[in-house]
């Protein structure tokens, strides 16, 4: 392992301005977002809408660090025949790739899940490494209920994404390390703080246990936030205070930077939040996005299975990435947004 280039392509990944583009939906989630928009999920149609994001100049050479790929998408060629990663590296931006391999039911603790793919990881990773990809993602998911998240499925979802981030190190390959509490329930913003906590310190504990070097990862976790459903929704300032306040309690200032999954937030909620993390500062790390569906909504819409909206899908995602950008900076405001439509 070579810790020195670990730290680098992590470091790089957190750049000031710049966060990372979480294109890996499952063929099953990206079904879901082409259903929306009325446009048929196939390869062809995946392809295309994925080549019309990594083509984004604007976006990809200025706002974003690092994208995230599913395996069908790391092996796929653009149009021309271009490989999708060689568009991605030729932006300036780094290809990574999600490598677990989704959720099962967690035996004796019913409603609660844990990530699996460890099987054959080692192995995997040599030819994803070999395509180009120089850093990884793997998403444990733990959700607040009544009585959940039980320790088992929180030590037992540690533990994986420990294993998965040593392997990745030994590959040569920079973990993203993803404990994700779901903002799905009616639960308040301490409790999501309390759980948080939980999740974030046995994480640690188990990266600690494998030998994981701190230095050559990112973690991406989700902010301290009112559940969805929660009546009592937290204003923006209070989620930035009570993340800022629970990350500086949880995660060691070796690690280079931490980059927020949006997790549900709505587009303009995401980067609020974020611009007011950063109004906190100095920080001890990189603090920025790695958003799925608050980077990609927008474009989705726009594009809409249609040629000839590539410009303006193309348009909808570099609103969107610089709008983060320079929430990652704290000089996102609100009025920026409305010039833009
Ligand atoms: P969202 O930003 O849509 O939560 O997706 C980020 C991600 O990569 C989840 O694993």
């Amino acid at each position: 392992m070579n810790l020195t280039e670990l730290n680098r392509i992590a470091t790089a990944m957190v750049a000031s301005g710049k966060g990372i583009l979480a294109a890996d939906e499952s063929s099953g989630t990206i079904k879901k977002r082409f259903d929306a928009i009325g446009v048929e999920s196939t390869e062809s149609n995946r392809r295309d809408y994925r080549e019309m994001l990594f083509r984004s100049s604007e976006a990809m050479s200025q706002y974003i660090s690092g994208v995230i790929l599913y395996d069908e998408t790391i092996w796929q060629d653009a149009a021309d025949g271009t490989p999708l990663v060689k568009l991605i590296e030729s932006s300036g931006a780094i290809p990574g790739i999600k490598v677990d391999e989704g959720t099962q039911a967690l035996p004796m603790c019913p409603g609660e899940l844990v990530t699996v793919g460890l099987d054959k990881l080692a192995e995997r990773l040599k030819k994803y490494y070999e395509r180009g990809a120089r850093f990884a993602k793997w998403r444990a998911v733990i959700d607040i209920g009544s009585g959940i998240p039980s320790m088992t499925a929180i030590s037992v979802n540690a533990h994986a994404l420990a294993r998965y981030a040593a392997l990745c190190q030994a590959a040569q390959i920079v973990p993203i390390v993803e404990p994700e509490v779901l903002m799905d329930g009616d639960h308040d913003i301490d409790r999501c703080y309390d759980v948080t906590q939980r999740v974030l310190n046995k994480t640690f504990q188990e990266l600690r246990i494998q030998r994981v070097a701190l230095e050559g990862m990112v973690l991406k976790p989700n902010m301290a936030i009112s559940g969805k459903k929660s009546p009592k929704q937290a204003s923006v300032e209070e989620v930035a205070e009570k993340t800022i306040r629970l990350l500086k309690a949880c995660v060691p200032a070796a690690v280079p930077g931490i980059a927020f999954l949006s997790g549900g937030q709505s587009d303009e909620e995401a980067t609020a939040h974020l611009n007011a993390m950063h109004k906190l500062g100095p920080l001890p790390w990189g603090l920025t996005f790695s958003y799925g569906r608050a980077l990609q909504a927008a474009p989705q819409k726009a594009w809409s299975g249609k040629a000839e909206n590539v410009a303006a899908g193309q348009r909808a995602f570099s609103h969107r990435a610089r709008m983060n950008s320079l929430a990652s900076k704290g000089e996102w405001q609100s009025s920026l947004e409305k010039k833009a439509a």
